[in-house]
């Protein structure tokens, strides 16, 4: 009689015969020419002005992780900033509309946001910084070497339309504008670039702006910085609008916008719903789901052909889930599924720069909110930030539809990397390689074997838990070292010979060095 040990011991062997059943799948990469192109510095992350009061669904996930509360001395905020080396930080978000800057100190009572009954956009009054804050942040960007995008108020000066609610109306009050810019360059401040308001193009969220309207007041805008910074190698690039993609809205946008004004077309994402909806943890695993979302991305992207060539597409706020993140999901080893995949689809989209809502703060923070610690998605950032590099290459197979490839040349040459997503939860797929040149005359895909080894991550949740908030690097849990450090990553080198074997819910980067596409040399 088998006593229960023995039995176990059957059943887990019986089981893993069954996971075992490894899918083979042929990835072709066109590896000629690259299909897109995005910025060197591709991962961004936010910074929002959220209080401490903000609450969601009975919940106030900001903590002290707002703008004006954020403790910038903390060691592992520092150092999970200097890590990336350097890091885009976009400071903005819903409250960015209600920021005056107290420059010359004439604001009486500068202080920060106060709760509101009514009467006020999201429940605040506007919030007054003054310049001790900014020097401070300031500091906190130059000592991390943060590549900043500083989202301007976009409705000082305007007015709420007496005939239709939400329409604000009137042209944009740049004097504030002028006077935050001509503070931070007497400081020897580096902005990296400017975005004018945040959601309120389209049917706007709490407020919106006619599209030629708008139009008119990037023009103004880049006029100003144009004329702040004489210099056209420093000077910093104007982004807009901020907002939710909407055709009719953004055409006109573009169509009125003049001949080089904006250098990057801004859009926001939250296609996964509510943050308190159950269901945001099965869309993350769910391939139709994160494909839908991939329209925008492409109508975005053609929109900017068609209207603006002279500039990029940038997604400058993505958190997935709106309402500060999904309450059970945002924080653990399975949003990676949602969010590596925008990374990919956007880069393959030609998008320039992807700013994560949120660096902290919120359930969707990349560090915890409370202890700074990193979450799965920190680590998921800085692997993209290190092994994919600008160019990307179109990466295709006709097997299961869980398993999403990306494909860009190396960061650091030689070679091309790898991003592999498995969502499957019950089946491992074994990868090959296939090299189509794409030449004239329709040369054949050759099978490509590796003969120098492979640099594999191979990203997995503790315990199997894809809500887990921790995740193993090579099977190793990445942590903090005991004196506070971003731990390193390894790759583990693997024969190039052998087939790419990826694990069910698992995301791998791969870099092979001896890869040769024309395309990345
Ligand atoms: C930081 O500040 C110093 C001194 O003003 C300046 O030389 C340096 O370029 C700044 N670094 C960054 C990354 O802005
Ligand atoms: C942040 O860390 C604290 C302390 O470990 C933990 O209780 C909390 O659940 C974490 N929050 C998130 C959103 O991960
Ligand atoms: C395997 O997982 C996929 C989705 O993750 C699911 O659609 C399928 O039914 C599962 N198959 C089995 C045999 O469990
Ligand atoms: C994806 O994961 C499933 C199990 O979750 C596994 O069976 C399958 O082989 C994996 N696919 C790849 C390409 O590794």
């Amino acid at each position: 009689m088998m006593n229960f040990k023995s039995i176990t011991f059957f059943v887990v062997f019986l089981s893993c015969l069954l996971v075992s059943k490894a899918e083979k799948v042929e990835v072709v990469v066109e590896g000629a020419t690259s299909i897109a192109q995005t910025d060197e510095d591709f991962i961004c992350v936010t910074l929002d002005w959220w209080p401490t009061n903000k609450c969601d669904y009975d919940q106030c996930p900001w903590g002290q992780a707002g703008l004006f509360n954020l403790d910038l001395k903390n060691k592992i905020l520092e150092k999970a900033v200097k890590a990336f080396h350097p890091l885009r930080i976009r400071v903005g978000g819903s409250l960015q509309d209600q920021v005056v800057y107290n420059v010359r100190n004439n604001i009486e009572n500068c202080q920060p946001f106060q709760k509101q009954d009514k009467g006020f956009l999201f429940g605040f009054s506007i919030g007054c910084l003054d310049m001790k804050r900014w020097d401070e942040l300031n500091e906190f960007f130059n000592q991390t070497r943060a590549k900043v995008t500083f989202g301007l108020n976009a409705l000082i000066g305007r007015k709420e339309s007496e005939t239709e609610k939400t329409l604000w109306v009137g042209d944009w009050y740049s004097h504030n504008a002028r006077d935050l810019m001509s503070y931070t360059i007497s400081k020897g401040y580096t902005i990296d670039s400017y975005e004018l308001g945040n959601e309120l193009c389209g049917v706007g969220v709490s407020a919106r702006i006619e599209a030629k309207q708008y139009a008119k007041d990037m023009a103004t805008l880049k006029n100003l910085v144009k004329e702040m910074y004489p210099n056209p190698k420093t000077q910093p690039k104007i982004l807009g609008p901020g907002g939710f993609y909407d055709k009719k809205w953004f055409d006109t946008f573009l169509d009125a916008s003049g001949h080089d004004v904006i250098d990057g077309v801004t859009h926001h994402i939250y296609n996964l719903g509510p943050g308190n909806n159950p269901d945001v943890v099965r869309r993350v695993q769910d391939p139709f789901f994160l494909t839908q979302i991939a329209q925008t991305f492409k109508d975005v992207s053609n929109a900017i052909v068609k209207f603006a060539p002279w500039s990029g597409a940038w997604v400058s706020e993505s958190g997935g889930a709106y309402n500060s993140g999904g309450q059970l999901v945002s924080y653990t080893f399975a949003f990676g599924f949602w969010y590596l995949d925008q990374l990919g689809m956007t880069s393959v989209y030609n998008h320039k720069v992807y700013c994560r809502q949120a660096l902290t703060g919120g359930n969707y923070a990349l560090l915890n909110t409370t202890t700074f610690v990193p979450n799965p998605d920190y680590y998921g950032a800085l692997l993209w930030h290190r092994v994919m590099g600008s160019k990307v290459l179109s990466a295709t197979h006709k097997g299961s539809p869980y398993l999403r490839v990306y494909s860009h040349c190396a960061k650091k040459e030689p070679g091309v990397s790898f991003v592999f997503i498995n969502l499957s939860k019950n089946t491992s797929f074994e990868i090959d390689l296939f090299h189509d040149l794409n030449l004239n005359g329709g040369s054949p895909n050759f099978e490509f074997k590796g003969h120098k080894k492979r640099e594999e991550y191979h990203l997995t949740p503790k315990d199997g838990n894809i809500l887990s908030s921790i995740v193993l690097l090579n099977g190793t849990p990445l942590e903090l070292s005991d004196s506070l450090e971003i731990p390193e990553l390894k790759p583990k080198l693997v024969d190039g010979l052998k087939p790419i074997s990826i694990a069910a819910h698992s995301i791998a980067f791969v870099t092979i060095r001896d890869f040769n596409a024309p395309a990345c040399s």
